[in-house]
Formats: C-alpha cells, structure tokens, sequence
C-alpha cells in the first residue's frame, strides 16, 4: 500500500494515483459544488491582465487549466506529480476542443523544470499540505513567474466562527470519510478520513497570516485573500514585484 513512501512528495503520489477516474465528479459532491465557485473566484484574479502563458501547479485532472484556457485562450502548461491523475487530464483535454493547447509535464512543485520569468502567470490549487516546505516551495514558483504576472491559489480553510467550525469539524470527521466510501470505495474512505485531520493540521503551523506574509517574503506585491463558503475555502492573490 506504500510503494511511494519513501520518495520525496511520496505520500501525495501514493494518495492521488488511486483517484483519478472518479475525482472530478466526487470532488465536486463532496464540495456541495463549491469548489466550482472557489475555482472561478481564482481565475477572476488571473484573467484580467490577459496573460499569454499560465503555469498550473498541482494541475491534477487539469480541471483549474481546462477553464483557464476557456476564459483567457491563453496556452497553459500543468505540471503534477502524479501521473494517473495527468492521463485524466490528457484525455479531457483531448476531447475538448480547446482553443489553445495545455502541455503537462511530470514535475514537483519544489523544483520546477522552467527558467526564471517563464510565465505570465501562475495558478495553483490544494498545494501547501503536501510539500514539506511551502515558503520554499512559493519562492520556487515565483521564480519562474515575470515581474508584474499575477500569482493565485485556492486552498481548503478552516472555518473561524465557532459554529461554522463545529458544523465543518462535524463534517469532515464523520460525514466525509462514510460518504467518501459510499460514494468512491476504499481509496475515498481514506482521502475523506485524511482531508480533516489534515486541514486543521496545516493551519494549526501555518496559519492563512503566516502564508500571507510567507508570501510577501517570496517577492510579491499587492497580497490579499479571500475566505469563502463560511471560511472552508481560501482564494489569495498578488502580483511578483519587479525586484
Ligand atoms: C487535491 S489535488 C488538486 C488538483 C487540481 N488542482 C484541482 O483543483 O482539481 C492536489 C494535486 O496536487 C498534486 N501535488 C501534490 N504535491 C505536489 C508537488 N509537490 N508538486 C506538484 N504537484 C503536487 C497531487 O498529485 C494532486 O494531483
């Protein structure tokens, strides 16, 4: 059950290969379809400077640069570290008749196969809980960003107010991972009984303030942030500085 985990980025590699053929349409019920909406409110940050060429990171089954490239008809390149989820995305891409064409390469976040000021712009989704280091890792991204490109991510969130925390603690811990396996078998059980835990771990060191700053301490400009859906989603965005 472990045969990636002892690699670097081994633990994401190993949960996300098992998903892929029913992760567009689980992701999306066992959002409730928010994270359709958190999705849009990301792109709104990146379309309006009419970028030639986006960097997706963690592009998964490429649903964020499949709609990139429909708002903006820029070329969008992903990149992941798990294949089975880009083969999902290549045979999406394939069949919709995009205007532009998505390259995906195999690659890891921490160590981006492009050289400085590549890109327009750069999106990337549910990233942070899965590298070991994620100012170093946004340094890495930003690298490969052009001065003034504008930068974008959506994350999961912990809801502040009491009330809304109890109903999404009430939420992960018990109703995802049951209607995880009801829905998807063994491999959704195990993501529903993981995602939780997981959340609150990764905001409980690093919290949305710290990523702020963190940010800024990566060389953009203009951070801001937006919680979403009662505080369980998290859009932010800013634009690379020029020095
Ligand atoms: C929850 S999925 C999100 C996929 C897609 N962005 C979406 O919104 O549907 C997270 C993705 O991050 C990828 N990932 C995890 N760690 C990574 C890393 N260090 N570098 C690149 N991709 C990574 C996983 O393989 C997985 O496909």
């Amino acid at each position: 059950m472990r045969p990636f985990s002892n690699e670097p980025n081994g633990f994401a590699r190993e949960l996300f290969s098992g998903l892929p053929g029913r992760y567009d349409f689980l992701g999306e019920l066992l959002s409730f379809g928010q994270n359709a909406r958190w999705r849009r409110e990301l792109i709104d940050h990146i379309v309006d400077v009419h970028p030639g060429a986006i960097l997706d990171v963690a592009t998964g089954t490429g649903g964020v640069a499949l709609q990139m490239v429909r708002r903006t008809g820029a070329t969008v390149t992903g990149v992941d570290i798990t294949e089975p989820m880009m083969w999902q995305a290549q045979s999406k891409v394939s069949g919709a008749g995009l205007a532009a064409p998505i390259f995906l390469v195999a690659g890891r976040a921490e160590q981006l196969p492009f050289d400085d000021n590549s890109f327009d712009a750069l999106a990337f989704t549910y990233l942070f809980r899965y590298v070991a280091d994620p100012a170093a890792t946004m340094r890495e991204m930003v690298r490969v960003v052009r001065p003034g490109g504008p930068i974008a991510s959506l994350e999961f969130h912990v809801p502040e107010r009491r009330l809304f925390w109890l109903g999404w603690w009430l939420y992960t811990r018990f109703v995802l991972p049951v209607a995880g396996w009801i829905t998807g078998g063994r491999e959704w059980y195990r993501v529903g009984r993981f995602l939780g835990p997981s959340i609150s771990e990764h905001y409980r060191v690093y919290s949305a303030e710290w990523t702020s700053r963190m940010w800024a301490q990566a060389g953009v400009r203009n951070v801001g942030m937006r919680r979403m859906s009662l505080g369980a989603g998290l859009v932010m965005w800013a634009v690379k500085g020029d020095g």
